[in-house]
């Protein structure tokens, strides 16, 4: 069966590269990438969840295009994204002979996207780097964009850079594999692209809740896509996130990260957080008067919907706060959100006071909006 894919294009002049999105592509990524050109080698990163089944289906497709492969396989999880596991990644890199010839490729979640990006940014002052995202959050934001990195024990994402991939396959067939809560968080990051970009999408999303919980393959393969072009869109705009305009991408998130620390990482996975974060920016917009309850009433709908929660964990508003202000887009102290004004549209507000957010804490444990 031959398998219908569509192309998203991101525009940065001579780091452009092409996203292919569609079923069944796994056996296509020899091709797309000797058709780049210039690969002798491809050094796979994946994690043991993802390699058992489809580390093989790669490297059969890699092969038979002529591309040698190596691969290195890291535990599941966000430890693997620490100084110690890169160190072993480039221990793995100069064992495997890799060379200007060689790409490394990603197959698997945000955590080994930004851990092979980060070995590929680094490595020999810089590899060639190629995405094959197998969880819903990685094929609509963590594999497009080229933010790679790894933690700090103390702050998450604080050692990286911008180093944008050569190409990228999204094969949504992987996600049949994926645990329903963790195609579920991805869903959250989905939404969020219909309030902060697009609300005829946010309709469709509404129109379409079930088909895409059933991972219907044609729909998700829009959605997806989608997703990829309205996040090219701003990183073609703000590629190093030095305008502002890339922060449009983290409504919601201000929040939390704030639920995710104060939880204990893994707690609540991240799309989750994401999820009741909407919620609580959204409830503040309203609170602020700069977006109506309707709109809050069908964020929260849909999200319920689609399986994520919305109400903000059970912790102190005061200590959700303080952690909110280690933010980065905090600036003399003062708090700075996306906040949404409409359907499809946000803005960063600055000087939100401690005052406010409390304010919409303590509404979005309590009160629901009625749509
Ligand atoms: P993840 O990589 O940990 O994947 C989630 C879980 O699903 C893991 O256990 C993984 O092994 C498993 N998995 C993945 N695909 C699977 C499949 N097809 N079948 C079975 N199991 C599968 O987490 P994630 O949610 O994909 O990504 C989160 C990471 O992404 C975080 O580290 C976050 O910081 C990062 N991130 C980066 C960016 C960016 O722009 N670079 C953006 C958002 C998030
Ligand atoms: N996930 C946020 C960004 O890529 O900028």
């Amino acid at each position: 069966m031959h398998a219908s894919s569509t192309r998203v294009r991101v525009d940065l002049g001579p780091r452009s590269y092409d996203i292919l999105v569609g079923s069944e592509l796994l056996d296509r990524v020899g091709r797309v990438i000797a058709d780049l050109g210039r690969t002798t080698q491809a050094w796979i990163v994946s994690d043991e969840h993802v390699a058992p089944w489809y580390l093989s289906r790669v490297c059969d497709s890699l092969k038979e295009c002529g591309i040698r492969t190596d691969t290195w396989v890291v535990p599941a999880g966000e430890p693997s994204k620490s100084l110690e596991t890169a160190a072993a990644g480039w221990q793995s890199l100069i064992e495997s002979h890799a060379d200007r010839g060689t790409v490394v490729a990603a197959l698997g979640g945000g955590v080994v996207g930004d851990l092979a990006g980060f070995l590929a940014a680094t490595y020999a002052r810089g590899l060639r780097f190629f995405q094959i995202p197998t969880s819903l959050l990685a094929q609509v934001d963590s594999s497009v964009g080229g933010k790679v990195g790894i933690n700090l024990p103390q702050a998450k994402n604080m050692v990286g850079a911008f180093h944008q991939p050569i190409g990228v396959v999204a094969d949504v067939g992987t996600l049949r594999t994926l645990p329903p809560r963790e195609y579920a968080s991805g869903l959250g990051e989905v939404v969020k692209y219909g309030m902060i970009l697009d609300a005829p999408f946010f309709t469709r999303l509404e129109a379409e809740a079930e088909a895409l919980l059933h991972q219907d393959a044609e729909v998700l393969c829009d959605v997806v896509a989608r997703c990829c072009r309205l996040k090219a869109d701003v990183v073609e705009q703000d590629e190093r996130e030095e305008s502002g305009l890339r922060a449009v991408l983290n409504y919601g998130h201000t929040f939390a990260h704030a639920f995710e620390t104060l939880t204990g990482y893994g707690v609540w996975l991240h799309g989750e957080a994401v999820a009741a974060g909407m919620h609580c920016a959204a409830v503040l917009a309203a609170q602020l008067g700069l977006l109506s309850p309707e709109v809050v009433g069908r964020q929260a709908e849909l999200l319920r919907r689609l399986g994520l929660p919305i109400h903000p964990p059970k912790l102190s508003p005061q200590e959700v706060v303080a952690c909110m202000m280690h933010d980065k887009k905090v600036r003399h102290g003062q708090l700075r959100l996306v906040l949404p004004t409409e359907m499809g549209h946000v803005t960063l507000v600055d000087a939100v006071s401690p005052e406010q957010v409390v304010a919409a804490l303590h509404a979005a444990a309590e009160r629901e909006f009625a749509s």
